[in-house]
């Protein structure tokens, strides 16, 4: 005696043809799996055979019951394949609708600048130095052959914060803090903030940003000074230009220079360099006799407002957010 035939497994499958929803699919498995269902049933019976029986006949329901739940699984998997694609018919996306915008940022004017110059010094040899903004009277002005009583400290009159310590009116002091450092030949560029007692105009701003350049080694020139400058300007402006040299003074070189470009009708003046001045190897114990070099030392900001035809250089730091986003008519 059987208590459950086989052929309950194609009637199972027969009724899953019909079937197309999940709840179709759970009256299916309540009949032939749940509680009152045949499979059930037979197993109540079991107790009621001949215990040679058993065991045979509960495998047998065993097998059914495991085909059936195969069965019913493979569909629901089936129905939630087919609902997912429904919904998907129903929600697909519309590609015309115009999206969001969202408001990317813009790299500010100096920082593009700033990272013009970093690719084209890299590019001739320079490494990148720095140096604090915070200096020490030392550095800013002493070992530049520029003593306390001097009075190109007055004209590069900055902030106090006691006698010995300022903020720094020049990046140079990177010079002697490198040179301290390392030995020649040495090719090193240093940009960053430097600071001066100045009242904020369209030209003049208390806090502005230099870029020094200093080459120390057996054999440069002032040759390779002009030879560098113009490779360097005509990198950064995109063009070939006339460059100009007019004679200066700073303490720390001799001779020195003053270097203007002609650019749209005129003639600007750009950066100072110079030769390096004996008495700054000296002050740093490197011998005059055997080193030289020349160093220069460009303004950051007037060579953005002259790419940019910027009028003030104000507008480089007040954060005004709608001269900021105007990076499309910058580039
Ligand atoms: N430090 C000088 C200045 O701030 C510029 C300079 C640098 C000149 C290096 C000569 C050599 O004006």
């Amino acid at each position: 005696m059987t208590v459950v035939d086989e052929s309950i497994i194609q009637q199972c499958m027969q009724e899953l043809e019909s079937i197309s929803d999940q709840h179709g699919l759970d009256q299916v498995k309540a009949k032939y799996l749940g509680g009152k269902s045949v499979i059930r049933e037979a197993f109540k019976r079991i107790a009621e055979l001949d215990p040679a029986d058993r065991a045979i006949q509960s495998a047998s329901i065993n097998t059914i019951k495991r085909e059936i739940t195969e069965i019913i699984f493979a569909k629901k998997a089936l129905i939630a394949e087919a609902e997912t694609l429904a919904e998907l018919a129903k929600d697909s996306v519309d590609t015309t609708l115009q999206a969001d915008f969202c408001r990317q940022g813009a790299l500010h004017p100096l920082t593009k600048t700033l990272d013009d110059l970093k690719r084209l010094l890299s590019k001739m040899g320079f490494d990148i130095a720095s140096g604090p903004e915070v200096e020490q009277f030392y550095y800013n002005f002493t070992a530049l052959n520029t003593p306390r009583y001097h009075p190109a400290v007055t004209a590069q009159d900055t902030l106090y914060i006691n006698d010995d310590q300022l903020l720094r009116s020049h990046t140079s002091c990177v010079q002697i803090r490198m040179l301290e450092k390392h030995n020649p030949p040495l090719r090193i560029f240093s940009p960053g903030r430097v600071f001066r007692a100045d009242t904020p105009d369209a030209t003049h701003s208390p806090c502005f940003m230099q870029c020094e350049g200093l080459v120390v080694d057996e054999a440069s020139t002032m040759r390779d000074l002009v030879e560098t400058l113009k490779c360097l300007l005509e990198g950064f402006f995109k063009q070939s230009l006339e460059l100009r040299f007019r004679p200066s003074y700073f303490p720390f070189t001799e001779p020195s220079l003053e270097c203007d470009i002609w650019f749209k009708n005129r003639w600007l003046e750009v950066l100072g360099c110079g030769m390096v001045h004996p008495n700054v190897l000296t002050s740093v114990d490197i011998d005059p006799q055997r080193y030289r070099g020349f160093a220069f030392g460009l303004g950051i900001d007037r060579l953005t407002m002259l790419r940019y035809q910027i009028d003030d250089i104000r507008s480089l730091y007040d954060g005004d957010q709608s001269f900021l986003q105007q990076d499309d008519e910058l580039c």
